[in-house]
């Protein structure tokens, strides 16, 4: 998905040269996120003049345009205050190319220019009202009516701040953004907004800041009625039919401006912490119709409206993510690095959670909720991908533990159905970024109908983390590789050690409950075991790469581990992959079933063994040749099969976890087998923003 990263230096000297690399460096380390094109705007050398540079392809690609056009761009120059925006496109409006890419511009002599991540829904309405004006667009994308609206703002009201015309502009706009604007009337100026999508400022100064929070300033009145919003509505009132957008009271000058204390300071600007945390640890999350804007190095947060339970400040949070958690280390890719951190990633999940002495579980974040979720009517866990199988992986122990009705949904499919949801559901929300845009609509949806909400994701100060009413982190670490697979195993655990707090106090349950933890007491171990299959798991990857299809069927607890090794396999290497619930092969599948289609098949003892055995022969009784995972040691079911892969055995409920990881392996060995890029499929993104 998109990425936006925008730095501003305010009396501090810096080289132009310095300044385009930071910018690079920042697109770069948002690179995982997944992207078509690129682009950069810093000061004009010569004038007082813009200069964009876009290319479409890889960030590198952009900075060895930089480096060619390195005379023009002055790069030896020093300047001692500037601003400049970055971007890297993931195409929603028109094809990647440069054009389209971001900056987007208002005019031929770049007066405004904004980066955007998301969707402007209204779009259409607005192009029409701008061109009835007589601005000309040169782009397909949704985001110059941004860049033309602000431009048309500043020459009705050529005396607004920089800020009130964002403001402005934002009243217009529908969808989801965030977005970071630098003009050249601005200069030195930065201004920054979001509705819908994540954003956040780093903010570094030579001595410790004297504040830990920035105060919000709240507009004096309520904005008039946006014309776009009653765009849709009557078509009678489009903007263009109205003449003008009315605009807002004007509301601040400079000396409303809380300034931080410090003189000399930066402000990194971005999507996500990953592009900041090199520079600073110190950072503000901004909320959905915050708008933020630097100006004489100070920075403030303005909001239009007065909000329900809005509070009057941006506390600045220090993040504990270190660099090195976010670099490869050892490793080729992040995917790689990602799957063999696993052994500690779920350790960093239990950790100070579970007491293996005393067989007791805490979860800090829904502690105080739980007398409210033991009265609640059912369980949902919605998600999408790799998250909504952890749901699915669980789903079984939670009825099992909670005598709760459970119901897993994938998020789209949940909010295509208007499903009912009532104020005494519970409803979980699981995914890794916390920003998926689908869980976080299906998350209102349910929000807005009284359901308790809880988050379960792997990013502090996530949109879905600050609107649930209370979650569990999972701890599993940055995930750089589009590709999700210790924050999988992180999200089983977090729902399993759920299931072991609801059923604390039931007696029946103790031996279950003891077995599940000695089960979690010893994964670190077992997945370290399971890691050492990497060569024989390569071994079969030579086997399987020039396939065509792969099949992965099991049944019970290893369903999951079907359905998310097939999602893996399809991801990484492009190559058709199916989870099949082994009960349901001769109501179909089995059709595909002969010497030449490969299959691999789970088959664990547990309590559904013989129903996976009986699988297994319909398998090989119609010249199916299946590779199998199975218990360590159980040479009876191996006498089957060929080629088999034994992982340790654990408590039934958590075999999912071992029975994932050759499947994270192997579609990983065959991706780098294809040569396909391991750690950004193509047409995949890291974070999905947009329904
Ligand atoms: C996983 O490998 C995928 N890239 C994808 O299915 C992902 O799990 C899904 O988009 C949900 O993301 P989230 O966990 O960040 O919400």
């Amino acid at each position: 998905m998109c990425g936006i990263f925008a730095y501003l230096n305010y009396l501090i000297p810096k080289k132009r040269e310095e300044i385009l690399e930071l910018l690079v460096n920042g697109l770069k380390r948002l690179e995982y996120r997944g992207y078509d094109s690129a682009g950069v705007a810093v000061d004009s050398a010569a004038s007082k003049d813009i200069s964009i540079i876009k290319k479409t392809g890889k960030v590198a690609l952009l900075e060895e345009e930089i480096k060619s056009r390195s005379n023009e761009l002055d790069v030896s120059g020093t300047v001692e205050t500037h601003c400049g925006i970055a971007h890297t496109r993931w195409a929603t409006h028109g094809i990647p190319n440069e054009v389209n890419s971001h900056p987007q511009r208002s005019d031929p002599r770049n007066g405004f220019v904004v980066v955007h991540n998301g969707i402007i829904t209204n779009y259409k309405a607005v192009q029409t009202f701008l061109e009835k004006k007589g601005h000309v667009f040169e782009s397909e994308t949704d985001t110059e009516i941004i860049a033309k609206l602000i431009y048309h703002f500043h020459e009705q009201h050529p005396n607004y701040s920089f800020r009130e015309l964002v403001e402005n502009v934002v009243q217009q706009l529908e969808g989801a953004f965030a977005l970071c604007f630098k003009s050249k009337y601005f200069p030195g100026e930065c201004v920054a907004t979001r509705r819908g999508s994540p954003l956040l400022v780093g903010i570094k100064t030579a001595t410790r800041l004297a504040t830990d929070h920035i105060p919000i300033l709240y507009g004096k009145e309520d904005p008039p009625p946006s014309p776009a919003a009653e765009a849709d509505s009557n078509p009678e009132h489009r903007p263009h039919g109205r003449g003008e957008f009315p605009t807002l009271p004007r509301t601040g000058s400079t000396s409303e401006f809380e300034p931080l204390e410090d003189k000399q300071v930066e402000y990194f600007f971005a999507s996500d912490a990953s592009a900041v945390i090199e520079h600073t640890n110190r950072v503000i999350y901004f909320e959905d119709d915050d708008v933020a804007a630097v100006k004489n190095g100070s920075l403030s947060i303005h909001r239009v409206r007065r909000g329900g339970d809005d509070p009057h400040k941006r506390e600045i949070t220090t993040l504990k993510m270190e660099l090195q958690q976010i670099m490869k280390g050892n490793y080729d890719f992040f995917m790689q690095k990602e799957i063999f951190e696993q052994p500690e990633s779920v350790i960093n999940t239990m950790r100070g959670r579970m007491n293996f002495e005393n067989g007791t579980v805490t979860l800090g974040g829904i502690k105080e909720y739980i007398p409210e979720i033991k009265r609640c009517r059912r369980l949902m866990l919605i998600g999408c991908g790799t998250s909504y199988h952890s749901a699915v992986a669980t789903r079984q122990l939670l009825e099992e533990l909670t005598e709760l009705p459970v119901m897993v949904e994938l998020a789209s499919d949940f909010l295509d159905r208007t499903t009912p949801v009532f104020r005494d559901d519970v409803c979980f929300f699981i995914s890794q970024s916390g920003e998926t845009a689908d869980t976080l609509m299906a998350l209102r949806y349910c929000k807005l109908r009284g359901a308790l909400i809880i988050g379960i994701t792997n990013t502090v100060g996530s949109s879905i983390c600050r609107e649930s009413h209370c979650g569990v982190h999972i701890n599993a670490g940055p995930e750089i590789g589009v590709a999700s697979t210790k924050a999988y195993t992180s999200q089983f655990i977090s729902l399993v050690m759920f299931a072991l707090v609801m059923s604390e106090d039931r007696l029946s349950l103790r031996q279950r409950r003891q077995e599940i933890i000695t089960g979690l007491k010893n994964l670190q171990h077992q997945i370290g075991e399971v890691l050492k299959l990497d060569n024989k798991v390569k071994l079969l990857a030579e086997d399987l790469y020039k396939k065509k299809s792969l099949l992965i069927m099991g049944r019970g607890f290893n369903f999951a581990t079907c359905l998310e090794g097939a999602l893996k396999v399809k991801e990484l290497t492009y190559m058709h992959s199916e989870g099949i619930m082994a009960g349901e092969l001769k109501h179909g599948p089995l059709a595909l079933v002969d010497e030449t289609m490969p299959v691999l098949m789970i088959v664990m003892r547990d309590p559904v063994y013989n129903k996976c055995m009986n699988a297994l022969q319909q398998v090989t009784a119609r010249s199916g040749k299946p590779i199998l995972i199975c218990e360590e040691g159980d040479q009876e079911t191996m006498s089957y099969c060929q080629k088999s892969l034994e992982v340790p055995k654990t408590v039934d409920c958590l075999q999912g976890i071992l029975t994932v990881i050759p499947m994270q392996l192997l579609s990983f060995h065959i991706a780098v087998l294809k040569g396909c890029n391991v750690d950004c499929p193509r047409n995949l993104a890291k974070s999905v923003t947009v329904e």
